[in-house]
């Protein structure tokens, strides 16, 4: 049976990135096939953190995907250190991966590269993501592009596991992308990243969001408005095809080409199809916020769930090591 799993850090702040890369995809993926969504708090405490900042961002990542559409009824939705199996599964695979696979890793190397002393965990991340797969047998998992090469690792360790241990118990899992897989920030420069602070928050208010697409960076050679634009190196544009209707989409390419609309006047009607859908998710996540009995019990019930789920396979993983 086809199953998903996907994780996300809790950064504190959902991001329209997210969103476009990989929260839309759960959303609409759960009336479909069965889904694990997890808050990877294990993940979020490779680098320096402090206790009450990540208690509270954990919840308030909770509250966003509530908010944008995760129904605890068809998705399992749950918190990664409330199922302890994760780490378990990833001590096993810790022991099968060659240590130059993780030095290679992209995301490691630049995140070495910021840091004075590394902590192991960081080498090890990509470990622990294949372990949160793989707990589940999961073969899909919808992420955005940044995760590819994680993937790839995840693919590999379950290749080696199954080849010493048990040939074919763990699935190969594969990423599902969305047409949105790479979302750049507003300063047109990077992809749109809790980091850089380029950001746009899927709860921001309607006024804070103007503020920041206003002097967003549209084609660069567009320099008046009476110059023709191109919609295809625009970020603008790119934004438009996510949140706006299709007739929509094609009326700015044809406005933009021949200089009909000015970029301010085709930043309004974008701000107005993301308040369309932003809106109905600020307000759920004010409910939300106000309930947080609701919250705690959904996130006690996903837990449960998670670790049916977890407790087979490890029982199983041990038969197979001679770990029983
Ligand atoms: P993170 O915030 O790094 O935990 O990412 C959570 C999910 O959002 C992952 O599936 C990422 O691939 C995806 N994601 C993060 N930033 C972007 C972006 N700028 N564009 C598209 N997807 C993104
Ligand atoms: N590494 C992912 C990110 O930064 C988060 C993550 C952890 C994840 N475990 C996962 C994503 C398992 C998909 C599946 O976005």
């Amino acid at each position: 049976m086809p199953r998903i799993f996907s994780g996300i850090q809790p950064s504190g702040e959902l991001h329209i990135g997210n969103y476009l890369g990989a929260v839309r995809n759960w959303v609409n993926l759960q009336h479909e096939i069965e889904s694990f969504i997890c808050v990877v708090d294990y993940h979020a405490i490779t680098l320096p953190y402090v206790p009450a900042d990540l208690r509270r961002r954990t919840h308030e990542m909770v509250v966003t995907l509530l908010a944008a559409g995760i129904d605890p009824e068809r998705a399992t939705l749950f918190v990664q250190s409330r199922v302890p199996e994760h780490t378990e599964l990833a001590w096993i695979f810790n022991t099968i991966t060659p240590l130059g696979e993780l030095e290679r890793q992209t995301q490691f190397k630049e995140k070495a590269a910021r840091q004075e002393s590394v902590a192991a965990g960081i080498l090890n991340y990509p470990v622990l993501q294949a372990a949160d797969i793989l707990l589940y047998r999961a073969d899909t998992v919808p992420v955005g592009e940044d995760q590819i090469q994680h993937l790839e690792l995840t693919r590999e360790v379950a290749r080696r596991w199954n080849a010493r241990f048990a040939e074919g118990y763990f699935p190969e899992p594969q990423p599902r992308l969305t047409p949105t897989r790479r979302i750049m920030g507003l300063d047109g420069q990077a992809k749109m990243s809790k980091s850089i602070g380029n950001t746009v928050g899927l709860l921001e208010d309607t006024a804070a969001i103007w503020d920041k697409l206003r002097p967003a960076v549209t084609d660069p050679a567009r320099v008046r408005k009476t110059d023709p634009g191109n919609p295809d190196v625009c970020n603008i544009y790119q934004l438009h095809r996510a949140f706006s209707p299709a007739d929509t989409i094609d009326h700015v390419a044809v406005q933009c080409r021949s200089a009909g609309w000015g970029c301010i006047e085709c930043k309004k009607v974008l701000h107005g199809h993301m308040d369309a859908e932003l809106v109905p998710i600020r307000r759920r996540a004010e409910e939300l916020v106000a309930a947080p009995g609701r919250v705690h019990e959904i996130l006690g019930d996903g837990a449960a769930r998670a670790r049916n789920v977890a407790q087979v396979t490890m029982r199983e993983v041990r038969g197979f090591m001679g770990l029983d």
